[in-house]
């Protein structure tokens, strides 16, 4: 009765029905209701508290209104019971809204975002996020603070796993394709959840890799190369944001108007929540900007953050700031208001609670097989002399070697919390269901990751003998990528290496798969391997995927989302670099350069005397059982106006013997500029399936925006001048087509 009472007061108040509310109707509803909002139940709806079960403390504090939002609960019963408590027993009735990191997966767990990135496949990674939106959902989860669109170049990085790359394009596509996901086509459908684009911004450029790190960034870079993923995600109706960890350029992102109204909001229209991360208002203390809390939760609200996670900082603090007039009460309904309406667009007034007849919806046949195909086509095959697929008719016993081949926490790579290990299948446990048990001897050589001992060589070594091939399966550990867990040294950690020395000199042919959360510096161990196979850490069903493709039941088709060094001194390293005046040529490395040669900077060139210029597995590259040829670009112009687009079609052929998916990519350069520009940029790409012999025409269309950069802040423009266009299988191969850019006839008349 009490139920049908606070339903019929709510659909009164809020024009709640069986429909979706139009924006409109939500404004009115929003308005009304901070209208009738005490300051503390403001103050309340901008806290956010990690939950800790249905305790008197957290139910006392959701009665009072004192809480809007939580993070970390993940039981269904325990949200329904909290949820009850801001629904029935609060004055103004306002649900809460639980949010978590399902950043790869929920129970599914998919490929970490940078293997999704590898797969080049937007529409897998939509799929991915629906299902953990789904899977999320089904107890209550209707926020997830992913995608994380934050461009990383220096896989020193660990959070580089959670990123899409080092391309602001791909970061971007794969950010929108995330977000639609999530969201679905309705966000008050009770099955999505509001996704979080994070973290605004820069924080990937974390100075040497270091977690946390300041930034410096020059403004028009911040523009060209930061905030295109953010901007993109705000456009495809992303519902939050989060601000970053990191100052840019000496302001804390959490305190920086800048970035969070006047481009966030003033310039873009984000009409969305903006939570902190977690305590980052606290941390403007130590980051040297704020005095003390209070002044922090000021320079928050100034700021524009709506919700304080787990700073304790508005909490602690409006009250008094607002009542000394330090801050004004008007000033926080615009943020109140951001949150509310959420709470509309998620739906939450009308279907506040879990529905318990259909909770835990989780690992259904469609979504496992969907994380197969997904791990699938974000493995990347980086060399192969022949050796693979590993046909069963042509060995009789395979050696599975190595710390990763049964390791299924592992597997799962950083931000899986809600993993159950027991659901990952395992490389080994594949590999024994496609040969047969029989035929797979399983040694691992090394306990773990990080393993230095040599105790298990030999044993691993005489595996390696007995057997027809030898498969080793290395990596990291999923605690060495992710949040804080950052690198200098890239090589592969423990003795890893050189057990794989020790298993080539047994005269077996070794495939090589490495499972990581960055790119790695294996430029010794893809040398030494037959075959080698890069699998950034791939979840629930990395072991089916990995034996499919192993076998040949499915073809590669991952490729590179970031650039592979051959060292860890080469990075940062990204293929959009700016050429230098003295660009790498007639390179003469450590072991050529003569003793007491003469010293003479006349005619050298940029590069590295021990890892000479470029990358070990430049950005796009991957191989695939067939090949693909490339016809030569069509343009539909040699010459465009400045505010003209060209159509870019190019046939793209399957010449080898099997089917296969080929990533077929489109680059720019601009040869002069005002600003020197870099030597390629990616500005489109397709993947296609073609069967042996087929041929398939791609087209992209490049217009002004592609062509243009910023010249000075909010300026971009497209100069006049020779560009080139690439249509190639990875941003260091493929002919150059050139045209031309003519100023507009009518900007020349005025
Ligand atoms: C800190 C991380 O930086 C952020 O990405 C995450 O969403 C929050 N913690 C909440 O767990």
């Amino acid at each position: 009765m009490k139920k049908l009472f606070i339903t019929a007061v709510l659909s009164a108040c809020c024009g709640a029905g069986a429909l979706a509310m139009t924006e409109a109707q939500i404004d009115s509803c929003v308005n009304d209701l901070v209208g009738r909002m005490t300051l503390d139940e403001k103050i309340g709806q901008l806290n956010q508290r990690s939950g800790f079960g249905y305790v008197p403390e957290m139910a006392g504090l959701v009665r009072t209104g004192g809480v809007g939002s939580i993070l970390n609960e993940t039981d269904p019963e325990v949200v329904n019971k909290l949820q009850r408590e801001a629904v029935e027993n609060s004055r103004l009735h306002i649900p809460l809204v639980f949010a978590r990191d399902v950043i790869h997966g929920f129970k599914t767990i998919f490929p970490i975002p940078l293997g999704q990135a590898a797969s080049w496949n937007p529409a897998l990674v939509e799929e991915g996020s629906r299902i953990a939106a789904d899977e999320a959902s089904s107890v209550g989860i209707r926020w997830t603070f992913s995608p994380m669109v934050d461009v990383a170049r220096d896989p020193r990085w660990g959070r580089m796993a959670e990123g899409y790359g080092e391309d602001t394009y791909l970061t971007a596509v794969m950010g929108v394709a995330a977000v639609k996901g999530y969201q679905g086509d309705d966000l008050s459908a009770p099955n999505t959840m509001a996704a979080c684009a994070k973290h605004f911004a820069a924080y990937g450029a974390s100075e040497s890799g270091r977690d946390y790190n300041t930034t410096w960034i020059p403004e028009l870079q911040l523009h060209e190369t930061y905030l295109p993923p953010f901007k993109a995600a705000a456009d495809a109706g992303a519902a939050t944001f989060m601000c970053s960890f990191n100052d840019i350029n000496g302001v804390p992102s959490s305190g920086n108007k800048v970035l969070l109204r006047d481009i966030l909001r003033d310039s873009w229209g984000f009409d969305g929540v903006m939570v902190s991360d977690w305590g980052s208002i606290d941390q403007m203390i130590p980051h040297g900007f704020s005095h003390d809390l209070r002044e922090a939760a000021r320079q928050g609200i100034e700021a524009g953050v709506d919700i304080d996670m787990e700073s304790y900082a508005y909490c602690s603090h409006l009250r008094d700031l607002v009542e000394k007039g330090e801050v004004k009460e008007a000033d926080l309904d615009p943020l109140v208001a951001n949150v509310l309406r959420l709470k509309y667009r998620l739906g939450l007034f009308e279907n506040p609670y879990v529905d318990m007849t259909t909770a835990s919806r989780f690992y259904a046949p469609a979504s496992l097989d969907a994380a197969r195909r997904a791990v699938e086509e974000s493995a990347i095959l980086l060399s192969n002399s022949g050796i693979l697929p590993i046909k069963n008719s042509k060995v009789s016993k395979i050696a599975v070697i190595g710390p990763m081949a049964d390791a299924a926490y592992d597997q799962a790579g950083t931000w899986s919390f809600d993993l159950e290990k027991d659901r990952c299948v395992t490389p080994l446990a594949a590999l024994r269901e496609m040969y047969g048990k029989e035929s797979v001897i399983y040694v691992p050589g090394l306990e773990h990751s990080r393993d230095n001992s040599t105790k298990g060589f030999a044993a691993a070594v005489e595996a390696a003998r007995n057997a027809d091939v030898v498969v080793y399966f290395g990596g990291e550990e999923a605690v060495l990528s992710g949040e804080a867990h950052c690198r200098v040294d890239l090589s592969l950690p423990g003795a890893q290496s050189a057990l794989l020395d020790e298993l080539k000199s047994a005269g077996k042919p070794v495939v090589l798969v490495i499972q990581a959360g960055r790119s790695l510096a294996i430029a010794h161990e893809a040398e030494t391997a037959d075959a080698t196979v890069f699998c950034f850490h791939g979840g629930t069903m990395t072991g089916p995927a990995l034996a499919n493709l192993i076998s040949g039941k499915a073809n590669f088709s991952g490729r590179c989302p970031v650039s592979f060094p051959r060292m860890s001194g080469q990075v940062p390293i990204y293929y959009n670099r700016k050429n230098t005046g003295r660009p790498a040529q007639d390179m003469t490395l450590i072991n050529d350069i003569p003793l007491e040669a003469g010293q003479t900077s006349t005619g050298c060139t940029s590069y590295y005397l021990d890892a000479g210029d470029g990358p070990l597995f430049p950005f796009g590259y991957g191989l695939s059982y067939t090949t693909f040829s490339y016809s030569e670009p069509k343009l539909s112009a040699s010459q465009i106006d400045t505010d003209g687009s060209l159509n870019v079609s190019c046939t793209v052929t399957n010449t080898g013997e099997v089917e296969g998916s080929e990533v077929a990519q489109l680059y720019i350069r601009d040869h002069v500029g005002s600003l020197v520009r870099p030597v390629r940029e990616l500005r489109g790409f397709e993947k296609v399936t073609l069967k042996p012999g087929e041929s398939r025409e791609v087209t992209f269309t490049l217009n002004p925006d592609d062509l243009a950069f910023f010249i000075a802040p909010g300026r971009k423009i497209v100069e006049p001048g020779e560009f080139s266009v690439w249509v190639s299988p990875n941003s260091a191969e493929g002919n150059p087509v050139k045209f031309n850019v003519v100023e507009n006839s009518l900007t020349l008349a005025k």
